[in-house]
């Protein structure tokens, strides 16, 4: 059977790992597959460069509408980015009848009802396994292996590049500023880091989970995101004092009164697997009704890792290319009809009514009192108090210092009630530094 007929837009990083574990792999992929899997044509706006990757047996254009244009390709994989030109050429790729793989999470988390419909509409796939951490196969657990369970929740370090950060912070005791420069020099970094630092990157992964998970539309608009800027490398030597580490969490929870989607930083307790997961590695756990935990690991980024993700979905789609599209899998987990509208009886909850617990930071004068206003107006919100730490000033603001650090950890509260606790503390004369709050998941 004539091999299946693959273009590539976009041959950066994860485009050459493309090419070249598939022709490393190529029998083993034509076996497991059932035909062949060729790259015959690639766009590139470089086209000596992508040219130098492939050899002179593809076809390389700068124009990737003459890709789509061409009746030979079957697999249109988008590797470009972005929501921009991006978008265009996906929905004309489905316009054109060609399946799409993709590993562009911001164009799902935040397009992918649209996109979705339209490939719907004309019966052709978007397989997009690449787009939420690289090469675990978080989308295929999600969606076929967990299919029996209700899922609960899922947590999951779904940035390496701030796991590296906050990797290196506990390691060697420093500031964020620091680490980001250092990691920049070392690559694990963008030039401009803002989607990673910012969480957005991790929050777009999460949204996309959330839909599969919950069988609700994609909506990043309504996840709460936060990134690890603020972080100092004094809360992570507290939160190892407790027995917790501190990691860039992407969660999402299904509750009585809607979803949770938030990244943010969080305190996870050591002993936890996940807590665990250093440097640039990935990790996502899944809790079902009836599985129990389940915890996926890997390389979440990378030129082979991710090529990984992108040839299994190329897999699938070959080996389902004549199907009746009602027998392939449906894109976010459920069957398209049966997915909630946005808001119906599922809606994202806002981060005021997320119930967590929190660890709180405050530097306070070294006197007479300060503990029992701040115990009281925490008494008076109703927040029940887990857990305290205070050293000795002299240890935290040097020799002769009246300053202090009083670390406290509280059981669960509505992140609302909260807020006005932490309003309230803030206005004491005592409390002589913004209040730091860090959420805690216990993730057990
Ligand atoms: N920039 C991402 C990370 C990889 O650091 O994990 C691509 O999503």
């Amino acid at each position: 059977m004539k091999p299946i007929q693959v273009g590539l837009l976009g041959i950066g990083t994860v485009g050459s790992g493309v090419f070249h574990v598939l022709a490393r792999n190529q029998e083993e992929i034509r076996r497991r597959a059932g035909r062949g899997i060729e790259i015959a044509m690639v766009a590139d706006l470089d086209v000596a460069r992508a040219q130098s990757v492939v050899g002179a047996g593809v076809q390389v254009v700068s124009d990737a509408r003459a890709v789509i244009a061409n009746p030979e390709i079957d697999i249109v994989i988008e590797l470009i980015g972005g929501y921009g030109i991006a978008k265009q050429l996906v929905l004309e790729a489905i316009a054109a009848g060609k399946h799409v793989v993709t590993a562009n999470k911001a164009l799902l988390a935040v397009h992918g009802t649209e996109i979705f419909k339209a490939a719907a509409e004309k019966g052709v796939v978007v397989a997009y396994e690449a787009a939420v951490a690289g090469g675990i196969p978080i989308i295929k657990a999600l969606r076929e292996g967990l299919a029996a369970n209700q899922i609960q929740w899922v947590a999951g370090i779904i940035n390496g590049t701030t796991n590296f950060i906050l990797s290196e912070m506990r390691d060697k005791g420093l500031d964020f500023d620091v680490v980001l420069k250092e990691a920049q020099r070392l690559g694990y970094a963008e030039a401009d880091p803002t989607f990673d630092i910012e969480g957005v990157d991790a929050a777009h992964k999460a949204t996309i989970m959330s839909a599969i998970a919950f069988g609700i539309p994609v909506q990043f608009d309504k996840a709460h995101v936060e990134g690890i800027t603020k972080l100092g490398a004094a809360d992570i030597r507290y939160a190892e004092q407790l027995g917790y580490r501190i990691k860039l969490l992407g969660i999402t929870k299904r509750t009585d009164k809607g979803v949770e989607l938030r990244v943010h930083p969080a305190l996870v307790p050591a002993k936890r697997l996940i807590a665990n997961v250093e440097g640039a590695m990935n990790a996502v756990l899944v809790q079902g009704d009836a599985v129990g935990a389940t915890l996926y690991y890997g390389k979440g980024a990378g030129s082979e890792p991710t090529a990984s993700a992108v040839i299994a979905d190329l897999v699938d789609i070959t080996r389902l290319i004549e199907a009746d599209p009602t027998h392939r899998v449906p894109p976010l987990a459920f069957q398209n009809h049966t997915l909630r509208e946005a808001g119906q009886d599922l809606p994202i909850l806002p981060m005021t009514e997320v119930v967590t617990s929190y660890y709180l930071r405050l530097r306070v004068a070294d006197q007479a009192g300060v503990l029992a206003k701040v115990t009281g107006i925490l008494a008076g919100a109703g927040i029940s108090i887990d857990a305290m730490l205070q050293r000795e000033a002299d240890e935290v603001g040097g020799e002769g210092s009246t300053q202090t650090d009083l670390i406290i950890l509280t059981h669960d509260t509505r992140e609302g009630t909260m807020n006005d606790a932490m309003a309230q503390m803030q206005q004491l004369p005592t409390v002589l530094a913004p209040i730091t709050r860090i959420r805690k998941e216990e993730l057990n």
